[in-house]
């Protein structure tokens, strides 16, 4: 969802990848980049990065403040290059202020209301039975790549009408969009990649304009903003946006679960015996390995953050993933406990951005933790499993989950 374009028109600024990597560490990505944020929240709380120019926040106040202060902190991100992604997100939802950010908003919210992502419940949970029957009887398997990976992906194109048989094509995209909005602009390849995906979605496009359906896409199409359509290129940024959105998140979402439940003795056995805990263990991996960790702003004017002046047009990075461990909002933040209640993290963000799917990503993941519990008994990390993060500062998940279980 919330991965930002590093690239397109906007303001001349470029935050790349030196701009986060270089304050987190330089090795790689870390499982735990967690004791960074807390030095960082003790000693440089609003932290400048002198390479890069860009800020950095990490408290809880201050992320949940950035984060929601539209008017002092812009959506508007995008550096100087036009093409690539950032081209794609230009005039989407997610880099929109108010008022446009409302008018488009509204065209979304209908379909991810609570009522509407619950009447998907049955085939999210017949989706989740057809992946796991593929691997019930085998004892052990990477659960990224087994359900984690495709569930997200099949029901966000079902969503959206996508044919069955363009699946693998519409995850590669996704895929490559992601790894660019992370590393900048993209290569030759990269860019080849997103032309072909523009091209396809152009022809979906028309194809509902003269063949309406039931899907997303033609809702879209017909949705009217003060009597005006929306326009080729916004309905293109819609498109990309909720296919990038959508998918690696709630990936990491159920990935992330599976992991802190492993890690966290007798909790599996407690959520098989008591499944109406779920949602709000859930609700505790959200905060405990946030699968988003930070989102983008710019500074439209000077803004003053915990006593720190910033000048206007400065970018800004808001580190959720330390926000949602300061132990100032929450008591004992460094344990993961699913009795936490209340517990208000910021994993989806906060403000007018709250993060549209967020019915839709607890669904899929509550229904996947439920089979995951109920027909892969005695599951585990697989013992000895070197577990490696993603390639990204960003997003929070692994790039692996080997699991084993007793066999069916
Ligand atoms: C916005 C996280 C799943 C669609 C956001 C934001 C966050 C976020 C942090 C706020 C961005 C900001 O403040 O700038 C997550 C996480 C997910 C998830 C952690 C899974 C666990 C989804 C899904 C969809 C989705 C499943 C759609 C199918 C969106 C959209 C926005 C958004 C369209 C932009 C909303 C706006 O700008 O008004 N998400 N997301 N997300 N998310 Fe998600």
């Amino acid at each position: 969802a919330p991965v930002l374009p590093v690239s397109g028109r906007g303001p001349k600024r470029q935050v790349g990848r030196e701009a986060i990597v270089d304050i987190t560490q330089s090795a790689a990505y870390p499982l735990n980049p967690f004791p960074h944020y807390e030095r960082m929240r003790a000693a440089s709380p609003v932290f400048h990065d002198d390479q890069s120019g860009s800020w950095h926040v990490f408290r809880y106040d201050d992320v949940q403040r950035v984060l929601s202060e539209h008017a002092t902190f812009s959506s508007r991100m995008g550096g100087g290059n036009p093409s690539g992604s950032g081209q794609l997100f230009a005039s989407s939802l997610i880099t929109a202020d108010p008022p446009r950010h409302r008018q488009l908003r509204s065209l979304v919210t209908q379909a991810f209301t609570p009522k509407a992502v619950d009447a998907l419940a049955p085939r999210i949970a017949e989706l989740t039975d057809e992946l796991l029957a593929g691997i019930e009887a085998t004892g052990s398997a990477d659960l990224i790549k087994e359900l984690a990976y495709p569930l997200p992906v099949i029901v966000i194109s079902e969503l959206m009408g996508i044919p069955a048989e363009d699946r693998e094509r519409f995850k590669h995209w996704s895929d490559v969009i992601v790894s660019q909005t992370q590393a900048g602009p993209g290569n030759g390849k990269d860019d080849a990649t997103t032309a072909e995906m523009i091209e396809y979605f152009l022809a979906l496009i028309a194809q509902r304009r003269s063949q309406p359906g039931e899907d997303l896409i033609s809702s879209l199409l017909s949705a009217e903003i003060d009597g005006q359509r929306l326009t080729v290129p916004e309905l293109l940024g819609f498109c990309s946006l909720l296919l990038v959105a959508g998918n690696e998140t709630t990936t990491n979402l159920i990935g992330n679960a599976v992991l802190c439940l492993a890690e966290s003795p007798g909790t599996l056995e407690r959520l098989l015996k008591e499944p109406a805990l779920i949602p709000q263990a859930l609700e505790e991996v959200l905060r405990f390995r946030s699968p988003v960790q930070s989102m983008y702003r710019v500074t439209v004017a000077e803004a003053t953050v915990a006593g720190q002046p910033i000048p206007a047009g400065a970018p800004l990075v808001a580190w959720i993933g330390s926000a949602n461990r300061d132990g100032q909002q929450f008591e004992r933040a460094a344990v993961f406990d699913i009795d936490r209640s209340p517990n208000r993290h910021l994993a989806f963000g906060h403000g007018i951005h709250f993060c549209v799917g967020a019915p839709l990503a607890r669904l899929e993941a509550r229904i996947a933790l439920e089979a995951l519990l109920s027909r892969l008994p005695g599951l585990s990390v697989a013992p000895g499993a070197e577990l490696e993060r993603m390639e990204s500062t960003i997003i929070y998940g692994l790039k692996a989950l080997p699991a084993t279980w007793q066999p069916a």
